[in-house]
């Protein structure tokens, strides 16, 4: 996740090097919060194989993390070989610039705490279970990891182009809320939705939400909401259809967009190719 904020970060900025990278200090942890990893791990395990993309349930089976929070620098090892990209420890949000030349330079940002007890259910600002489990197991998907460098790239140029609002919806409705079609029904490739325990059965079971085809102009001209579950869904059919829509030069796009009102989350669209129009109330665009 991106985008710092304008209320107080609860990191520890103190340490950080001019990248914002930190060390993980993985021997701080204490035993309470690897006590803590593993519930939150436990819990979500057991929703992932009927709610996850297989291409996540696949890898997570062999990252061998449930025992406790993992060390970074032993999963680099194998992300390194498997898709050439690497962890990176850091405090938690960082400016957009500074996290776009992470992923263009094919580097994950990992914030280093660890959530609340209290904070069980839901957390504001991403904390380590929410980066390495929602995040980490599609690294090792190579056409998603060439997805996200992309991603990386285009940020740095949207920078530049004063697009960042228009490109971070394209990453909140693909890395982190995404559905993907597979021929046992949907199934959640987010990061946010697959490390939170309410929202992986809601974004597959429930009748509310809109699951709409992934339509790379639609998404960036929507709006979405942060602190309740997404009203709208957006479903791709593959990995390789999310890393064709970053090929071209969003430049034309931007200015397409820039002179359209954004849809509110719950539109649809005439437009749309719906798969499940949701029962909440939904306004016509
Ligand atoms: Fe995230």
């Amino acid at each position: 996740m991106t985008g710092v904020t304008d209320h107080k970060l609860r990191g520890d900025y103190s340490r950080m090097r001019p990248d914002h990278t930190v060390d993980q200090d993985w021997d701080a942890y204490s035993e309470a919060e690897h006590a803590l990893w593993r519930r939150l791990y436990a819990r979500q395990a057991a929703l992932a194989p009927r709610y996850a993309c297989e291409e996540f349930n696949a890898t997570l089976a062999t990252l061998d993390c449930g025992g406790g929070i993992p060390r970074f620098d032993l999963v680099n090892a194998r992300l390194g070989l498997a898709t050439d990209w690497q962890l990176v420890a850091v405090p938690g949000l960082l400016p957009d610039l500074t996290f776009f030349e992470h992923l263009a330079h094919r580097r994950f940002p990992v914030t280093v705490w660890l959530r609340d007890p209290e904070e069980f259910d839901y957390i504001v600002e991403p904390d380590v279970f929410h980066d390495f489990y929602g995040h980490v197991p599609l690294l090792f998907q190579p056409m998603f990891a060439d997805y996200l460098q992309a991603y990386g790239q285009g940020g740095i140029k949207a920078h530049a182009l004063g697009a960042i609002e228009m490109l971070a919806r394209l990453y909140w409705y693909t890395v982190e809320f995404g559905l993907i079609e597979t021929p046992g029904g949907l199934r959640a490739y987010g990061a946010g939705i697959l490390s939170s325990g309410g929202e992986l059965p809601h974004c597959v079971e429930s009748a509310q939400p809109h699951r709409i085809g992934f339509d790379l102009m639609r998404i960036m001209q929507t709006q979405y909401k942060i602190d309740t579950y997404q009203e709208t869904y957006f479903v791709i059919r593959d990995f390789s259809e999310l890393f064709a829509a970053t090929a071209p030069d969003f430049t034309p796009f931007y200015a397409e967009l820039r002179d359209r009102e954004p849809h509110s989350p719950s539109s649809v669209l005439a437009s749309d190719r719906v798969l499940h129009r949701g029962t909440a109330p939904s306004r016509a665009a």
